[in-house]
């Protein structure tokens, strides 16, 4: 095919590539208030690079790099206290968990209803269109958590799973998980828990005292759990995990795949990179569970320094946080992003709950805070809300 347009050199295409860059926020400037990712560790940065050519799709081409993913997983299923019996599937992050958790519990119970809390994350949207799953959304009770007397309520024998919140994509809140995996349990139901964000918080906070409900197999009703490492992994986008409690149940999702090295394979995905594996992996060697401690510390002791700062200029919070997540409560939530955009500043606007939502992640200090509370207070003042 003639091309009209003739190659650039490799300095012209990287000048390209970076005045595309200078575009964007990015997280090291501190400035992206509302997302769930974070810069990732430079452990992780390093790791990644390294693994770039390699491909889990066909992972006798790399044993090396299957081993990782197995040591990896391996970390995951201490942090979850998985038993004996389970397995872990890499997925792309929380959207991948959830549809290939949604996944299972179908083939597993051949039905299509899913039980979730309003809270839900909108994945959840594309597995009803995905998989003509039907969806009965759950209310929640006034601490924006699942109300457990009404799940009770609607689960019945169409039900072919039930979904809870370990850490809400809008605020932070935590299920009833141990009654809903008793209920679970007893029903004999799939129990899928999204702790796509609280998955790398929860055990910390636990370990810090706070009163949290563990998000872990200790919970016997529990079938499956999803937990990112590019949220609070601190690790590379994009990378997830399911882990799913029976390690034979993965035969209900997986297929031949005749002209690859593995006889079989699982889930949705097929040729997938090893470098987010690598890094998530070197990111948990690298911190351990006491590394991860200290973050989720850290990032609550500047979630209550916000907390604190925000109260200060006469505003509300939606729920007092469990975790490093802020529901800011706000008359004009849009109007408000939309300048504090134009000054340079991310936060997410929460429409439903008349909100925007603060993720304290673990690039953000109480400097920025310091930076950022005088611009809000601007901007509230300019659109009427102080
Ligand atoms: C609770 C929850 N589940 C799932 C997701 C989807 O994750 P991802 O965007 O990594 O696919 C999110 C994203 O924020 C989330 O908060």
């Amino acid at each position: 095919m003639a091309s009209s347009q003739s190659n650039k050199t490799g300095r012209e295409i990287f000048e390209e590539l970076s005045q595309l860059k200078q575009k964007d926020f990015n997280f090291s400037s501190g400035r992206i208030l509302g997302s769930m990712c974070t810069v990732p560790h430079p452990i992780a940065r390093e790791a990644y690079i390294r693994f770039l050519e390699t491909n889990l799709g066909d992972p006798e081409l790399c044993p090396g790099t299957k081993e990782v993913e197995s040591r990896f997983l391996a970390f995951i299923g201490r942090l979850v206290h998985a038993p004996r019996s389970a397995a872990g599937q890499i997925v792309s992050g929380g959207t991948e968990g959830n549809i290939t958790a949604m996944w299972l519990a179908k083939q597993l119970s051949g039905k299509r209803e899913v039980l979730l809390p309003e809270s839900a994350h909108f994945s959840f949207q594309k597995i009803a269109s995905l998989m003509d799953m039907k969806l009965v959304e759950v209310p929640l009770t006034k601490e924006y958590t699942l109300d457990i007397n009404t799940l009770k309520k609607k689960i019945s024998s169409k039900t072919a799973a039930v979904v809870g919140l370990a850490g809400s994509t809008e605020l932070g809140t935590v299920d009833p998980l141990p009654e809903i995996s008793d209920l679970c349990a007893d029903e004999q139901v799939f129990f899928h828990v999204d702790a796509a964000f609280g998955g790398f918080v929860i055990p910390f906070l636990r370990q810090l005292g706070y009163k949290v409900p563990p998000c872990d197999f200790t919970l016997k009703g529990v079938s499956t759990i999803s937990l990112d490492s590019h949220k609070m992994g601190y690790a590379a986008i994009s990378l997830g995990t399911l882990m799913i409690r029976q390690k034979q149940w993965l035969e209900h999702i997986s297929v031949e795949s005749p002209y690859i090295s593995s006889e079989k394979q699982a889930g949705i995905l097929g040729t997938r990179s090893g470098a987010p594996v690598a890094a998530a992996y070197a990111v948990t060697q690298y911190l351990g569970f006491d590394g991860y401690q200290n973050v989720v510390k850290s990032c609550m002791n500047v979630t209550q320094y916000t907390e604190t700062r925000i109260k200060e200029l006469g505003l509300g919070l939606v729920v007092e946080p469990t975790m490093n997540v802020l529901g800011v409560r706000l008359k004009k939530p849009g109007a408000v992003v939309k300048k504090l955009a134009e000054n340079g500043w991310r936060v997410n606007k929460v429409e439903r709950l008349s909100a925007v939502r603060m993720v304290l992640m673990p690039q953000i200090t109480t400097q920025m805070i310091d930076e950022f509370i005088p611009v809000l207070k601007r901007v509230c003042e300019e659109v009427g809300e102080v």
